[in-house]
């Protein structure tokens, strides 16, 4: 029997961050420098100074990062380049959108640099390539923090859902 697309949405590359998110992204950091996973470069969805719509991998992550990375099996590639880049000191804050899975070896990656993360309280509605709400999610989304201003980050999403204090992280 196939399965319904929507069922496949945790496998999607395609699912577009909501403005109400990137209000909050933008509250915290201020204004986005790379969105190293562009949709496009004649109508981005993420209003970052810089883009990467093939090579975000391959390039240096400077400054505020916002990352909804192409979720599927090789995700982790995404987390690990983001440990690199703030280990490294290139990336010197980040948002990243993406989901509890807390068996995975990418979210231990993940949670190894981030200090914050929150588990929003209602499923979040991606937008789809067509500009019109996506399918709907599967999976339960949460929101990642890495930088050191977590005061920011808790106050610009408070509304969302519930904070996890990462423990070890002092910031
Ligand atoms: C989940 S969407 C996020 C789009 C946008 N950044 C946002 O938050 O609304 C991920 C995007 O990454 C793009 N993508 C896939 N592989 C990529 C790569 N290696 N480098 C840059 N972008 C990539 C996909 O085409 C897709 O549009």
């Amino acid at each position: 029997m196939a399965v319904p697309p929507a069922l496949l949405s945790h496998e999607s590359t395609e699912h577009y961050t909501p403005q109400y998110i990137l209000d909050a992204v933008i509250a915290c950091m201020g204004a986005i420098v790379l969105d190293p996973c562009s949709n496009s470069r004649e109508i981005p969805n993420v209003p970052a100074a810089r883009i990467a719509l093939e090579n975000g991998l391959v390039q240096p992550w400077e400054g505020r990062v916002f990352l909804n990375p192409p979720f599927g099996h090789d995700v982790e590639r995404w987390f690990s380049k983001l440990y690199l880049e703030w280990s490294a000191g290139r990336t010197t804050e980040a948002i990243v959108l993406w989901k509890s899975a807390t068996e995975t070896a990418a979210w231990k990656t993940l949670t190894a640099i981030s200090c914050r993360v929150y588990f929003p309280s209602a499923r979040i509605r991606f937008v789809g390539p067509f500009g019109d709400d996506g399918p709907g999610p599967t999976f339960s989304p949460a929101l990642f923090y890495v930088g050191t201003q977590a005061k920011r980050f808790e106050e610009a999403f408070a509304q969302i859902g519930a904070l996890w204090v990462v423990p070890g992280k002092f910031y």
